[in-house]
């Protein structure tokens, strides 16, 4: 069965106090919504119909075209909403509606209300979830406690409605054709003058349609995000749902609560993460790799058993048991090869380093290519940019940067070559020499005495 997906975005969501649509605030470095399209993207190839509204373009400037939009002109109720984006549905013969502001769906309760939908040949199949506190969701009302007989919402619930737990999730599964033509027919006859999308279901069954619930167990899966409050809840929950799944995978963390990972990230058996670690974005770490307390990497890939302590490291690659740290900053695009040291207070940008060489304390190194087994001392600076353009600095295999050097570049610095300590190099060192460029120490006997 063809199915298309049909996500509701067009909402202001006045509660967030933001400038910005709800559906764009993240968790875990990732929008609301992009958690409601991932869950839809493992059941269907076709992208989803995203419908927006309030802030549309600030939605279509971050995910571009991996959706497809339709704009809701006003925002006159989820039916008028689902109406705007019928029209970008191609050969699907059903369709799934959700809600973009409730990230916590799961592709397995998408499943199991397609299942149900089609097992049971029904026409609609509506999520539901018994709340506490069912406050703001419209009620599931059955007929004698057993089949669906109408949502009533709460504005216009009956006081003993109101009394009722189990809820609309937002969330069906309908057929196509026959939500089409209900759409058409319907009205905004309520108490918020709105076109209820909920309305529809009345209509299918009216008409002698078969329409279900789908009762999740898990009320958490249908959890709505309107504040920030509520923000901060989804983030724990999914935090918990991801590096659960870490840990079930073989990942030790020492403390979870504190360890933020988005979804997308890849870690390897025996990966070890200590308290208050951050990896988000397509990060891919590999087997045994330690990272200590306090570290922060993003969009990176870390080679099997290397140890990042306390460190930054942003958009580069790294090797092979390679050690980093404490308090190094890789800003974007590094390519570490294996068993590379960089060490405390060294930020790197833009360079390149090979096996075995050593970075051990307090540098900057910028667009650079360094080779294997390269030494370089305390204070080492490249001097990259002359106030209009950055130049490279080339350091071959095996060369020596003696402590508190400023390589200014463009410079070679040749293989096996040294640089005695406290040096200022502006020209290029040939292969296996030495270079010293300081003014030659003098000293002054008795000095003192004469004064
Ligand atoms: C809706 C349901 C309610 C359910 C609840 C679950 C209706 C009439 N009611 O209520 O039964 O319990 O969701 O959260 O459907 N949206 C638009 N355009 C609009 C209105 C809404 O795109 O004109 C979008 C919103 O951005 C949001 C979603 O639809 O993503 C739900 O809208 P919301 O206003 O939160 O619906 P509720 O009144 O909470
Ligand atoms: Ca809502």
């Amino acid at each position: 069965m063809k199915i298309g997906a049909i996500v509701l975005a067009a909402g202001k969501g006045t509660r967030m106090k933001s400038k910005y649509p709800k559906v764009l605030h993240k968790i875990l470095n990732k929008p609301i919504l992009g958690y409601v399209t991932d869950a839809v993207k493992e059941l269907t190839d076709k992208k989803p119909i995203v419908v927006i509204g309030h802030g549309g373009e600030y939605i279509k400037e971050y995910f571009n075209n991996i959706y497809i939009y339709r704009t809701q002109e006003q925002q006159l109720g989820t039916g008028d909403a689902v109406k705007a984006g019928m029209d970008a549905l191609e050969d699907e013969e059903a369709v799934l509606v959700l809600c973009g502001d409730a990230p916590m769906i799961t592709a397995d309760i998408l499943n199991t209300m397609i299942e149900q939908y089609i097992k049971n040949e029904a026409k609609a199949i509506v999520l539901s979830a018994d709340i506490d506190d069912s406050k703001g969701y419209g009620r599931i009302i059955r007929l004698n406690e057993g089949p669906f007989e109408r949502i009533v919402e709460e504005k216009d619930a009956t006081e003993k409605e109101k009394q009722i737990k189990e809820v609309n999730s937002g969330t069906y599964i309908f057929d196509r054709k026959l939500l089409d033509e209900a759409l058409r027919g319907l009205t905004n006859d309520n108490s918020q003058g709105e076109y209820y999308l909920t309305d529809v279901l009345e209509m299918f069954k009216n008409n002698g349609h078969k329409v279900e619930v789908c009762k999740s167990e898990d009320n958490k899966v249908i959890l709505g995000i309107n504040n920030r409050v509520q923000l901060e809840e989804a983030t724990i929950l999914l935090k918990r749902r991801i590096n659960e799944k870490h840990m079930m995978a073989g990942v030790t963390f020492e403390d979870s609560a504190s360890t933020y990972i988005s979804s997308e990230v890849i870690l390897g058996e025996d990966v070890i993460i200590g308290p208050n670690v951050s990896i988000t974005g397509q990060t891919i770490i590999g087997d045994d790799v330690a990272i200590g307390p306090n570290s922060i990497i993003k969009d990176s890939k870390i080679g099997k058993g290397t140890t990042i302590l306390s460190s930054i490291i942003l958009e580069s690659e790294l090797g092979e048991n390679c050690i980093i740290g404490p308090f190094a900053y890789l800003r974007p695009d590094n390519l570490l090869g294996n068993k590379v040291k960089v060490g405390d207070f060294v930020e790197l940008k833009k360079t390149k380093v090979g096996h075995g060489s050593k970075i051990p304390h307090h540098s900057y190194i910028g667009d650079a290519v360094v080779g294997e087994k390269v030494n370089i001392g305390a204070g080492t600076i490249t001097c990259n940019y002359d106030g209009e353009r950055k130049y490279q600095t080339i350091i071959e295999d095996g060369a020596f940067i003696g402590s508190n050097s400023n390589l200014v570049a463009p410079v070679v610095i040749g293989q096996e070559a040294y640089v005695g300590a406290g040096s200022t190099i502006t020209k290029d060192v040939p292969t296996k020499s030495l270079a010293i460029g300081r003014s030659r120490q003098v000293n002054k006997d008795n000095w003192k005495k004469k004064k």
